[in-house]
């Protein structure tokens, strides 16, 4: 394997976020990775959640839920390694059924796509018969193909209002369901399913935060609880959180959203001041430098998805992205 000579200069990057004692822990893994991509013809998509190390000095592609599904569906790498949730490397192997995808840990979850089941999915079409079922792609591929259509935090409303009808079932984030549902004239049936990262955000929260730093501007991400959402002055999928820095340069900005977001867009925005309340996710931390090397070197861990199951499942994403 030809090691880079240092990744040090990739340091540079991301000096503002991580300390100079902290990344002796990463710089070998990260340097071994970029060899390992270019030996592999391999590909590292991000979420917008990960550490900076990983958004900012391995990442080839970052973004949302819906980028990075795009971006999935269009790359030619031989390996796609996924740096993020479960749910989001099945995604990414439901658009290439032909490549070899990875992710560092098979158990970086999600407490959404543990929150319903295929059977739950197929009781709520007995239930509304013939009202459409539209699932977050914060799903199982199993839910996915039982499920007319997909969305993401990015496109929901959008998706939902595609669809024509008066009636929708919106699976599974009862708060996703319940924010878009003040943004459009369509009915929607939610489920009970919840961010466990973002369910913490309160609108005291909010107030206290106003209070303590003046002028802050507030952006919440639509899996908070409306009550939140209404509080903040703007919310939207993290793509669109991140853009609203970039284009609106507010002078201090809080985003109610993961940690890690506020550190990666601060990279970006050094003029902008960041109040950093913010909740972990622990499923997004199983996700380091250390995995996504013995990813690419042992070819850890292949997602594999039941035939029997892509189809339809694919089925549910390709609509969504048509749109
Ligand atoms: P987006 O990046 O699509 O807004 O999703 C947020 C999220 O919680 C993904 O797990
Ligand atoms: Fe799931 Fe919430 Fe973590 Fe995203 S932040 S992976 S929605 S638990």
């Amino acid at each position: 394997m030809t090691v880079l000579p240092s990744a040090a200069y990739l340091y540079e990057r991301v000096r503002r976020v991580i300390p100079p004692i902290e990344w002796p822990a990463f710089s070998n893994d990260i340097e071994a990775i970029l060899a390992l991509k270019r030996e592999r013809n391999a590909v590292i998509l991000a979420h917008n959640y990960q550490t900076p190390e990983i958004f900012h000095c391995v990442a080839d592609i970052v973004g949302d839920s819906l980028a990075l599904a795009r971006r999935a569906a269009e790359t030619e790498a031989d390996v796609i390694v996924l740096a993020g949730v479960h749910f989001m490397a099945e995604t990414a192997k439901l658009l290439n059924p032909d490549k070899k995808v990875l992710i560092p840990d098979m158990e970086a979850g999600c407490s959404l796509a543990e929150s319903i089941t295929a059977a739950d999915v197929r009781l709520m079409r007995q239930r509304y018969p013939g009202v459409p079922i539209v699932t977050y792609v914060n799903t199982s591929a199993a839910v996915k193909a039982e499920s007319d259509i997909c969305c993401t935090s990015g496109n929901a409303k959008a998706v939902v209002e595609s669809l024509r009808v008066p009636r929708v079932i919106m699976l599974p984030d009862e708060y996703l369901a319940k924010n878009v549902a003040a943004e459009t004239a369509v009915e929607i049936i939610a489920w009970k399913g919840h961010c466990e990262v973002h369910e913490r955000f309160t609108p005291a929260d909010i107030r206290e935060l106003r209070e303590g730093n003046p002028g802050v501007v507030v952006l919440a991400h639509p899996e908070c609880p409306p009550e939140v959402v209404a509080e903040a002055d703007f919310s939207g999928s993290t793509a669109a959180m991140s853009d609203y820095v970039g284009r609106e340069k507010p002078a201090r900005v809080v985003l109610m959203t993961e940690c890690s977001m506020s550190d990666n867009v601060a990279v970006m925005h050094p003029e902008v001041d960041f109040v950093r309340p913010c909740n972990l996710c622990p499923h997004m931390k199983r996700i380091t430098p250390a995995n996504i090397r013995a990813a690419l070197a042992e070819n850890r861990h292949e997602v594999r998805i039941d035939p029997g199951i892509a189809g339809p499942a694919r089925r549910a994403v390709e609509r969504m992205l048509a749109i």
